[in-house]
C-alpha cells in the first residue's frame, strides 16, 4: 500500500510539501532580465513606451559577464535565507532559460547560455530551495495584448503557449521547490485555465508550492511591499525591495537599514510567515555593492539572534509595545525596536526563570509584581548594533492577562460613588 505521507495530494503530505516553507523565514528574490542593463528598474520598457525594435536588441548586448550564481546563493545563504526565487520571465517576455518555446531567451542573446540552469545547480550546491518567478502577462507576445483587445484566436494561442512554456519550465531542471506567478491581470482565472495548468504544474512536480498570484489560492498569499502581522489561517511570505526598485536601479540608493529589514523579519516571523528580500544585480550580472553589505550584516545579526526568528509556525501575543515578540515553546523574544533600559511587561502570566541579552548571554534583574514583570540591569546603549533581542525563559506557555491591564479590579480599584 502507498504510504499516503509521501503523496503530496493527502493532507500530511500537503503539511509535509508545506513544512520547510514554514520554517524558512527568510529568502532572496532576485530581478534580473534585460532591463538591468538599462538601470531604471523592470518596468521600464512599458513606462517608458520603448518601441519593440528597440527593446528586443538589448538582448545582444547581454552577456552577464559578472554573473556567478553560485556567489548569489553564498550571499543568501550567508545572510540566513533558506530559497530563492529568481524571475525566470519578467513582464518584458526574456526568457532566461534555454527554451525550445520562446526565442527570446538568453541562449540566443548574447550570453550565448542557459542562465537559468547554472541558477538551480548553484541554488541546490549552497542546500537552498529553488524558486522560480514567472510572469503570466507579456509585453512582447503579440497574442497576449491582441488576446485581451478582443481577438479570441490570439488569447487561445496565447493560453496554449503559456501553457506549453510553462511545462517546460516545469520539465526540464529537476525539482523546483516554488513557482511564483505574476501579472495575472487582464485575464480571467477561466481564461488562464489557472486550475488545468496548476494541475498539470503539480503532475510534473508533485512537491512544489505555488503562489497565488494565478488567481487561484494555492499555497501561499504574497502580500507585497507592506507588513502586518495579523495572525492569518494560511502560510504568507512577504515580498519586500530592498531600495525601492525590483529591477537593477543605481540611481535609487533609498536601501533599508539592516535594522529595518531585522525589524521586518522579526515582524513576519511574529506573525508564522516569510520575507522574501530582493535584490536587482546590473547588466552584467553583480548584485549591487550596497545590497550585498546590508545583507551580509542582516546574516551576522542572524547568527546572533537565530533561534528569534527561525522557530516554527506560531503566532505572536500583544506584548509589543517595543516591537515585535516572537515565541517558541516556553521562551519569548521581545525585539526592542524601541531600545529601553528597563523593561516592565504588563500582565504576563507565566513567571520568568531567566531572562537575558540574546546575543550576548549578559543575564538580566528580573522582578516581579502581582501585574508587573520588570526587567533591569540592561546595558545604557543598545548592546547589539542591529537590533537587540531580549529572550525570556518562562515557567510555562507565553500568555498575557489582559483584563490586568485594562480595568482588572486590583489595577484600577473601584472608587466609591
Ligand atoms: C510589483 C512589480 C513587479 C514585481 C512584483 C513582485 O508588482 O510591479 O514588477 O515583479 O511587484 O512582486
Amino acid at each position: 500500500m502507498a504510504d499516503p505521507t509521501n503523496n503530496p495530494r493527502s493532507a500530511q503530505g500537503h503539511a509535509n510539501r508545506l513544512d520547510w516553507f514554514l520554517k524558512a523565514r527568510f529568502g532572496m528574490f532576485i530581478h534580473w532580465g534585460l532591463y538591468a542593463l538599462l538601470g531604471q528598474g523592470e518596468w521600464a520598457m512599458n513606462r517608458q513606451r520603448i518601441p519593440l525594435d528597440e527593446y528586443l536588441p538589448l538582448a545582444d548586448q547581454f552577456k552577464a559577464e559578472n554573473y556567478r550564481p553560485r556567489e548569489w546563493a553564498k550571499l543568501a545563504r550567508q545572510a540566513g535565507m533558506k530559497y530563492m526565487v529568481l524571475t525566470s520571465k519578467h513582464h518584458e517576455g526574456f526568457c532566461l532559460w534555454d527554451s525550445k518555446i520562446c526565442k527570446f531567451n538568453a541562449v540566443n542573446s548574447a550570453a550565448k547560455r542557459d542562465l537559468l540552469a547554472e541558477y538551480v545547480e548553484a541554488v541546490r550546491a549552497e542546500g537552498l530551495k529553488v524558486g522560480l518567478y514567472y510572469s503570466l502577462g507579456d509585453w512582447r507576445h503579440p497574442d497576449w495584448f491582441a488576446g485581451w483587445q478582443g481577438d479570441d484566436a490570439a488569447r487561445e494561442r496565447f493560453m496554449d503557449w503559456t501553457h506549453d512554456i510553462v511545462r517546460e519550465l516545469m520539465s526540464n531542471y529537476g525539482q523546483i521547490d516554488i513557482l511564483w506567478y505574476d501579472l495575472p491581470q487582464n485575464y480571467t482565472p477561466m481564461q488562464w485555465r489557472s486550475v488545468e495548468l496548476n494541475a498539470m504544474v503539480r503532475q510534473l512536480q508533485p512537491q512544489i508550492l505555488i503562489n497565488n498570484r494565478a488567481y487561484t489560492t494555492e499555497d501561499f498569499a504574497t502580500p507585497e511591499q507592506h507588513l502586518t502581522a495579523i495572525p492569518v489561517n494560511r502560510p504568507w511570505e512577504i515580498c519586500m525591495t530592498l531600495n525601492d526598485n525590483w529591477g537593477y536601479c543605481p540611481a535609487d540608493l533609498n536601501y533599508k537599514t539592516p535594522r529595518e529589514v531585522a525589524l521586518t523579519l522579526a515582524t513576519a516571523s511574529a506573525g508564522g510567515g516569510n520575507l522574501l528580500l530582493n535584490v536587482g544585480p546590473d547588466g552584467t550580472g553583480r548584485i549591487p555593492e550596497e545590497s550585498q553589505k546590508i545583507l551580509q550584516s542582516v546574516g551576522q545579526w542572524l547568527k546572533r539572534n537565530a533561534q528569534a526568528v527561525y522557530p516554527g509556525p506560531r503566532f505572536t501575543i500583544s506584548f509589543n509595545q517595543w516591537g515585535p515578540t516572537t515565541i517558541d515553546g516556553f521562551n519569548m523574544y521581545l525585539h526592542l525596536k524601541t531600545y529601553q533600559n528597563k523593561i516592565t511587561i504588563g500582565g504576563l502570566i507565566p513567571q520568568v526563570r531567566r531572562a537575558s541579552i540574546l546575543s550576548t548571554g549578559q543575564e538580566l534583574t528580573i522582578q516581579r509584581r502581582p501585574t508587573q514583570t520588570i526587567l533591569t540591569g540592561l546595558p545604557e546603549r543598545s548592546p547589539d548594533e542591529v537590533l537587540t533581542v531580549i529572550h525570556l525563559e518562562l515557567d510555562g506557555p507565553p500568555d498575557q492577562d489582559i483584563g490586568r491591564i485594562i480595568g482588572g479590579a486590583d489595577f484600577f480599584p473601584v472608587l466609591p460613588a
